[in-house]
């Protein structure tokens, strides 16, 4: 057989032209860092590099083994996504409502003590992302930013405070009139932490709040000056709620965190707090039942992040069977391992409202301050809207209506 050739011509100059791109390299050296990061794991692998060691793995660990954390991204890994072709999907709607109210995408920024830590604003630039993109922030009792403070740095934002009930009522209920008296709308209980879970990196690391210049810091230093030039030039980095604590974490863990609380504590915060309850940190139907029954408005089924139990139920597994228990009375939400667009899919396929999402912006602050977050929405939000418009559907409710399944692995 003879071999085609192709006919050659003189080189059409003005095609040659058009195909040039004239944008000139940006000098934002941060700005061409982040652009380059195409998935969340590129902006966790810029954050590894960019952060000293301790702050990495306080993000990134979990509890024991971390077999909780890994059996979460497993579970999203193995899904499979039911599939319709030629429906129309020229007009994708990702919106929801939370409470009534229209969001653009169904995540919201998950409540991460010790932002700051990360990155030196801290808070406000999570939030400051949220409210550019019509989101809601969850602020975390274990802020460096306390909620008053966060109201007046971003006060626009839609803002919910996650309470952890402690020891001593007082100090909870300061917190929660801290919370209402400055626009957060909706109270978010964790209650998977009667303890402090078991995190062999922070213990290896010697993690100290605020951190603590030891001779092993300060070759951390060296290696990552640009961060500790930021954490040493902003104000002090602290609780903005245990201004002063200078031990280790797990400690002041085991030192604020109410071990006895039970159900029926709901009904105190139920009396001084008048606006939505969310409970997260669910790992069973039968509590989540329970929290249908103490009247509560939506849960988290969650394991932090297989931050506290190692080996725990895997929210993505329980979620459909919650979903089917509680009905239409409570908006489940879950949380735990969502690294990509195509994880919030399939979290909503399997019956979520919505879910909570927080390393995934983590690693955007470590590797590019509120850019990186925003950088974080925007690979997110693609991804959602790439996998309804591949999976032929125009919007959540007919992404429920279609469902996903977990494949065995
Ligand atoms: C660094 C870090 C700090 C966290 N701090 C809190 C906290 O203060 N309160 C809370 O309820 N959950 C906290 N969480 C758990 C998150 O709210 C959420 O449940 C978890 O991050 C979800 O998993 P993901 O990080 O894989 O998205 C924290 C998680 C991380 C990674």
């Amino acid at each position: 057989m003879k071999p085609l050739k192709s006919k050659r011509q003189f080189p059409d100059v003005p095609h040659f032209v058009g195909l040039i791109d004239w944008k000139l390299p940006t000098f934002r050296r941060t700005k061409r860092r982040i652009d380059k990061a195409v998935t969340i794991y590129d902006l966790q692998k810029i954050a590894k590099r960019r952060v000293p060691r301790a702050t990495y793995d306080y993000v990134e660990g979990g509890a024991q083994r971390e077999i909780s954390y890994e059996r979460s991204l497993e579970a999203f890994k193995n899904l499979e996504y039911n599939v319709r072709v030629l429906r129309n999907i020229s007009e994708i709607d990702a919106s929801t409502d939370v409470f009534g109210k229209k969001v653009d995408l169904p995540i919201i920024f998950a409540p991460t003590g010790y932002t700051r830590f990360m990155y030196h604003v801290g808070e406000p630039a999570v939030a400051a992302v949220a409210e550019a993109n019509n989101m809601i922030y969850c602020l975390s009792t274990m802020g460096t930013t306390a909620p008053d403070e966060l109201a007046a740095a971003v006060p626009g934002v839609r803002r919910w405070f996650q309470l952890y009930m402690m020891q001593n009522r007082e100090q909870s209920l300061s917190m929660i009139n801290n919370a209402k008296d400055n626009g957060f709308e909706t109270l978010v209980i964790t209650v998977d932490t009667p303890v402090s879970g078991h995190r062999p990196r922070d213990i290896r690391n010697g993690l100290t709040i605020p951190p603590r210049l030891g001779f092993k810091t300060i070759a951390y230093v060296i290696a990552k000056p640009r961060w500790w030039i930021n954490l040493l030039t902003t104000k002090k980095l602290e609780f903005a709620a245990f201004r002063g604590w200078d031990k280790p974490l797990a400690e002041l863990a085991s030192h604020i965190f109410d071990s006895s609380m039970t159900f029926d504590d709901l009904a105190w915060v139920k009396s001084v707090w008048n606006g939505r309850i969310v409970i997260k940190g669910i790992q069973s139907v039968e509590d989540a039942v329970r929290c249908k029954e103490v009247g509560v408005d939506a849960i988290v089924l969650s394991n932090h992040g297989g931050r506290q139990l190692d080996r725990g139920t895997v929210p993505l597994e329980i979620l459909p069977d919650v979903v089917a228990a509680v009905g239409d009375d409570l908006d489940v939400y879950i949380d735990g391992a969502v690294m990509s667009g195509q994880d919030v899919y399939g979290a909503i396929a399997r019956g979520a409202k919505g879910v909570l999402v927080g390393r995934a912006y983590l690693y955007g602050i470590m590797a590019g301050g509120q850019y990186g977050v925003q950088r974080a929405v925007d690979i997110l939000r693609k991804e959602f809207i790439n996998t309804m418009a591949l999976c032929g559907v125009k919007n959540l409710a007919e992404i429920r209506a279609l469902g996903a399944r977990i494949r065995n692995s």
